[in-house]
């Protein structure tokens, strides 16, 4: 076997791991939900499940993870199978490289959009449209929604795509070191600086309209920030919250698990999967909570933002932003760079999502780097065409749906579920804790075992019952659109069994031995750790 790709400096991988989870959804997702589910009202179910989801599921995951490379393994399939010796194991990891293709084929459809915006923000180019109506009218024509006098086709939107797939196909040739490691090192830094500069610009608002004196600053922090007990026994605001959860860490997604396998199998876990989570925390709600929110609050209104919540992540982030950055001095560079912000965070998370399905191909299927990062990437390029060019029915938004919301919290659930109790808490907190820089509480082997599984339940059973039949049923899809809704689904359906297949064929290589030193470890672990600890016996 070829020897591994590692990371090459301890900075490079925290960085990296930030990349991974500093997306559009700290940005964009983020303020949105948090409008939508009554700013101060969310952000206890939020932190709630940052404590009870997040921080174990990242723990977990960095577990996995770095268990899997030690044996060879740079993809949930073939980790999971390692911890849980059962066919279903490796198909339960197959999730875990689906989703991340799945959503990649779109999230750099998005990134590209963020990257045109930029542009067009320097160029001036949609100065004048001083309303949001007209500011929707230019992202609908950029999208090819709608053919307008700002655009006559997708042309525009398709070229920034070409241009945001070739670089990740650049990254993705560089390798984990030398390229992944390489542009988080660079876009990091510069997200950070761009996000405290706009921090800063959106804090210095003041009241910028006379006849609203309370839109203002201060009432935009205090849309987040002011506890709001009232809306605690809505089952939604949880939902809402645990989704973001999910979305922001990447985790339930299987590449937290890629990212780690580069490390060194002593190499510490516990403090690493937590410095993510602060980082990219950091990211979400300081920078990613008073950006766009603040900002909307100041110019909009409460009543306003929450409007401009209703439609949608896009809405606030390219159509209310330029409207506000119109009104400032130096709106032009503002909006450059929000957009380049944008950009910088999406990259490097688009590239985490195609790097699980390239280790699958390079270990799996004995590919060349060259050869499998062609061969995603190729692939990508082919079917994000109908995401493109159906946009205007929903095609997005329904891959969004059953794999960006649904897909993720199956798959953690099944996840905690082989790590909890089928590999076992023992076995599974020693492994956390090996090499660890920093113990981690141990209660939260209490919540991995009981509380994280039920809530995850409680979640997905909530959405059985109360959303997916309608969803399923198309409620409120229009006539038009529902080819296009029934297209996406084959395409699903048809990207689950094809990456099944895919991991079928490479699971024949997978080497047995590996299991039973799994086992080993395990147990060797497990005893030693209950010899420190004076631990309860399994
Ligand atoms: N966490 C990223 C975001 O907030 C999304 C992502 C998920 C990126 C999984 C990589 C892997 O946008």
């Amino acid at each position: 076997m070829s020897k591994r790709q590692r990371w090459a400096t301890k900075t490079g991988l925290i960085l990296a791991l930030a990349g991974n989870a500093i997306g559009l959804g700290n940005f964009l997702r983020f303020p949105v939900q948090a409008a939508q589910n009554g700013g101060g009202a969310f952000m206890i179910p939020y932190f709630f499940a940052l404590l009870v989801i997040g921080l174990p599921m990242m723990w977990i995951e960095c577990a996995i993870g770095r268990l899997g490379g030690k044996h060879g393994h740079g993809h949930a399939a073939g980790m999971l199978w390692l911890i849980w010796h059962h066919p279903a194991a490796k198909y339960v990891g197959a999730l875990g490289l689906f989703i991340p293709f799945t959503i990649g084929l779109y999230y750099v459809y998005i990134t590209s959009w963020t990257l045109g915006f930029s542009l067009f923000s320097l160029l001036g180019s949609y100065d004048g449209l001083a309303t949001r109506e007209a500011m929707g009218g230019f992202l609908r024509g950029y999208q090819g929604v709608v053919r307008n006098q700002h655009f006559g086709s997708v042309a525009t939107a398709y070229l920034a795509y070409l241009f945001t797939l070739g670089f990740t196909v650049f990254v993705l040739l560089g390798g984990v070191a030398k390229g992944i490691e390489r542009l988080a090192k660079t876009a990091i830094p510069l997200l950070f600086l761009l996000g405290i500069g706009l921090v800063i610009r959106v804090l210095t608002f003041g009241t910028p309209d006379p006849a609203h004196p309370d839109w203002n600053v201060s009432s935009g922090l205090g849309f987040v920030w002011n506890p709001d007990f009232s809306e605690l026994s809505n089952a939604s605001v949880w939902m809402a919250a645990a989704g973001q959860i999910f979305f922001t860490l990447s985790i339930g997604w299987g590449i937290i698990h890629t990212y780690v396998s580069y490390l060194r199998e002593d190499d510490d876990i516990a403090l690493t999967g937590m410095s993510t989570v602060g980082v990219n925390e950091f990211a979400e709600v300081i920078l990613g909570g008073t950006i766009a929110i603040t900002a909307a609050v100041t110019f909009f209104g409460i009543d306003g933002t929450r409007e401009i919540a209703r439609g949608g992540g896009f809405d606030l982030g390219f159509q209310a932003m330029p409207v506000i950055f119109q009104r400032v001095p130096l709106g032009e560079m503002i909006g450059a760079i929000w957009f380049l912000l944008l950009f910088f965070a999406g990259i490097t998370s688009a590239v985490a999502m195609s790097q699980p399905m390239v280790a699958l191909l390079e270990e799996g299927w004995e590919m060349t780097r060259q050869r499998a990062v062609t061969l995603v990437t190729g692939a990508s390029f082919v079917l994000v065409q109908p995401i493109i060019f159906f946009h205007a029915y929903g095609f997005l938004d329904e891959l969004d749906y059953w794999v960006g919301a649904v897909a993720l919290v199956v798959f953690a659930l099944l996840e905690i579920v082989i790590f909890g109790w089928i590999f076992g808490i023992e076995r599974g907190w020693a492994e956390i804790n090996r090499g660890a820089a920093m113990r981690p509480p141990t209660f939260f082997k209490l919540v991995i075992k009981y509380v994280t599984p039920a809530f995850l339940a409680v979640i997905l059973g909530w959405w059985l019952i109360t959303e997916v039949p309608a969803k399923l049923m198309m409620q409120g899809v229009s006539p038009q659109a529902r080819p296009y809704i029934i297209g996406a689904r084959v395409m699903i359906v048809g990207l689950l069994l094809a990456v099944f297949a895919l991991v079928a064929r490479a699971s024949r290589g997978w080497d047995t031995d590996a299991i039973h030193a799994v086992a080993a470890d395990g147990d060797r672990n497990g005893d030693c750790d209950r010899d420190n600890d004076g631990g309860q016996p399994r």
